[in-house]
């Protein structure tokens, strides 16, 4: 799928996000631990959509005898983006800006574009200082910059089915 196509995809799914049911929540405070569930209590509808998928397609790949920090990793992995306080418009525009400039400049613009790319530091943050499992904490740093897999920790076979499931472009 190309860029934009992927964008519009993205889009067309958060304006259609509906709240999880009791068996998608029940899902996910059975996979985080208490302070990791607390971080991830500050997504918005759209963000924890998003999250559940890639946790059920990361438990798809891996098996019912998944190590649960992957699936913790999964669910947490875009946790930062409770940070950026943009809506659905404002992110397709924000990557769209980003893209434009370079995702490396705009990480470093003091502005809601810049929050937005780095999501992904932002998230690792939180839950470094929420005391999240270290899985979590790596993959939220790394999950959109392949360059850093090798530095997390995490098999590589298991960052392709984590960045597989994610579904997400490189760089957001
Ligand atoms: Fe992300
Ligand atoms: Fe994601």
């Amino acid at each position: 799928m190309t860029r934009l196509g992927h964008l519009a995809v993205r889009f067309a799914g958060s304006v259609r996000a509906r709240p999880l049911d009791r068996a998608d929540l029940a899902f996910v405070r059975h996979h985080l631990r208490p302070e990791e569930l607390a971080c991830w209590d500050r997504l918005g509808p759209a963000d924890r959509a998003e999250s559940l998928a890639t946790a059920r397609a990361t438990l798809g790949a891996l098996g019912p005898d998944a190590d649960p920090a992957w699936v913790a990793a999964a669910l947490l992995h875009d946790v930062g983006k409770a940070e950026t306080r943009l809506g659905s418009l404002g992110r397709a525009r924000a990557t769209l800006v980003a893209g434009l400039a370079g995702h490396g400049r705009a990480r470093a613009w003091p502005n809601a574009v810049g929050r937005y790319v780095n999501h992904d530091e932002l998230g690792a943050q939180r839950l470094r200082q929420a005391g999240a499992r270290a899985e979590a904490v790596v993959w939220a740093a790394a999950h959109h910059r392949r360059s850093r897999w090798p530095g997390t920790g995490i098999p590589p076979e298991i960052c392709e089915i984590l960045a597989a499931a994610d579904g997400e472009p490189f760089p957001v």
